[in-house]
């Protein structure tokens, strides 16, 4: 495997070598290491922590300190894949200033190498003003989980004409603005084609068919860690609850039957030691 740091140009190139981008999240420094030892391209620090790690209904809560947090576990782990931030729900969406500032915060307090943000065309002078900074950024189009109210539930979207006119705008406001890769959750996989098609940038797709430049999942989905709700979209590549909870009634069982620890894992004084002590 090449140990060379992947780099945002070595994403954007891929649209031309046509070698599929791979990008899974990750909120940890064991995680992301775990993943950095694979072929993984990308890891998104993304803003589901709040309902994976966190325990929260939605994305909404998330704050830039805990992006920061997490992020800078993240980078700890991971020293080949590139490493990008999500701007939580109202770090970005108040004002283009703030929205440089904490892309900002991302990149020199939490060590991102880029920063991902919801939205398209009304985010466009965001995205235009943290790439002027020097800030890389990758879009995200179609259901946006921070909207969630708006749409009245994580529903797919882009399904009648006008919306997945609205969601090609989107891409292509993102690209125009200097995004480097667009991220295109939950739409039809004909709407993902077509944009994918007229883009330059790559676009990475989530519950949007195999057409994309690449894909993402949520770690603790793909991994069959999560146990609350699970998209459609979301293959099970593994059922680690399973293992773990099979782990720990085996640990328990040890415990109860003094099995636990054995010879191996127990540390025994020299002999006639503690006899020496206590005379
Ligand atoms: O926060 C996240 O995990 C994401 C991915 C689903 C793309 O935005």
């Amino acid at each position: 495997m090449d140990n060379k740091p992947i780099t945002v140009p070595d994403i954007a190139e891929r649209k031309n070598s046509r070698k599929k981008i791979t990008a899974l999240t990750a909120y940890d420094y064991s995680f992301s290491k775990l993943l950095d030892a694979t072929e993984i391209d990308i890891i998104l620090v993304g803003d589901s922590v709040g309902m994976v790690s966190l325990g929260y209904e939605n994305t909404l809560a998330v704050t830039v300190e805990n992006m920061i947090d997490h992020t800078r576990a993240v980078k700890r782990g991971a020293r080949r894949a590139l490493v990008v931030g999500d701007m939580p729900f109202m770090s970005y969406q108040v004002s283009v200033e703030q929205a440089v500032t904490n892309a900002g915060r991302l990149v020199q307090e939490g060590g991102a190498s880029a920063v991902k943000l919801e939205g398209g065309t009304r985010m466009a002078d965001r995205v235009r003003a943290i790439v002027q900074a020097g800030i890389p950024v990758m879009g995200h189009v179609g259901l946006t989980p921070q909207s969630v109210h708006q749409f009245g539930g994580y529903k797919m979207q882009g399904k009648n004409y006008l919306d997945s006119r609205q969601i090609k705008q989107d891409a292509c406001d993102l690209q125009n603005a200097g995004s480097f890769a667009v991220v295109m959750e939950s739409i039809p996989s004909e709407l993902a084609e077509e944009i994918t098609a007229e883009l330059k940038i790559p676009t990475i797709g989530i519950g949007a068919g195999p057409k994309c430049d690449g894909q993402i999942l949520v770690l603790h989905d793909m991994l069959g860690l999560n146990q609350d709700a699970v998209p459609k979209f979301a293959k099970q590549y593994a059922q680690l609850a399973d293992n773990m909870k099979q782990a720990v009634a085996e640990y328990i069982h040890e415990v109860r039957s003094e099995t636990f620890p054995g010879q191996a894992h127990t540390h025994q004084s020299r002999r006639g030691v503690l006899k020496q002590v206590n005379d």
